[in-house]
């Protein structure tokens, strides 16, 4: 079976927030949904890139918006494939934002997200293994095969 490492799965996108990102508070910041996107399109991105295939969104995990991303600023988003069942992916999104003038960098969000690899039929179908290279990868994969055990037990409660 195919083996492949957190590595292969990592993806990077990068966008700075235009005024029509803003959620008309004021001082303007960016309206949590423009964030969400870019979470899944970067989660997406990782997925396929790792299954070497079609994948979906099967869950957005709970998302804490910790502190504001203001218009102007350079979001970034990184990726990787922490965990993975059969068909399924854990990843996770690290959402930095940087003040562009000043070079301050801001860890402002983590997201965890499942995606499901498909087949040509949309169809799940089995992604390669995993195989977990540093002790940060085995942290990750902990939390997330102890979020997906949550995820399942809920899935039987129904
Ligand atoms: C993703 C999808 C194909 C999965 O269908 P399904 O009938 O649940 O398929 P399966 O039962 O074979 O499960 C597929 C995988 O998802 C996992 N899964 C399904 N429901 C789950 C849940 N509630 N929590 C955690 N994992 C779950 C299964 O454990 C399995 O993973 P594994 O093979 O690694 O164990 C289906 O839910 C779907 O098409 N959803 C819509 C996706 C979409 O439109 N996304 C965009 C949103 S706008």
């Amino acid at each position: 079976m195919e083996t492949k490492t957190p590595r292969h799965s990592e993806a990077v996108i990068a966008d700075i927030m235009m005024p029509h990102h803003a959620n008309g508070l004021r001082p303007a910041s960016v309206f949590g949904g423009v964030i969400l996107s870019m979470m899944d399109r970067c989660a997406g991105l990782s997925a396929v890139r790792y299954a070497g295939g079609q994948a979906t969104t099967l869950s957005i995990d709970k998302v804490l918006f910790k502190e504001p991303i203001r218009t102007g600023q350079l979001v970034e988003m990184r990726a990787r494939v922490v965990h993975v069942g059969r068909t399924s992916m854990s990843i996770m999104v690290d959402v930095f934002a940087e003040d562009i003038a000043t070079g301050r960098r801001r860890h402002t969000n983590e997201c965890w997200l499942t995606f499901v690899r498909l087949d040509d039929e949309g169809r799940p179908c089995p992604v390669p293994a995993l195989m977990l290279e540093t002790p940060e990868d085995h942290r990750l994969h902990a939390i997330a095969a102890r979020r997906r055990e949550h995820a399942l037990a809920e899935r039987e409660k129904g």
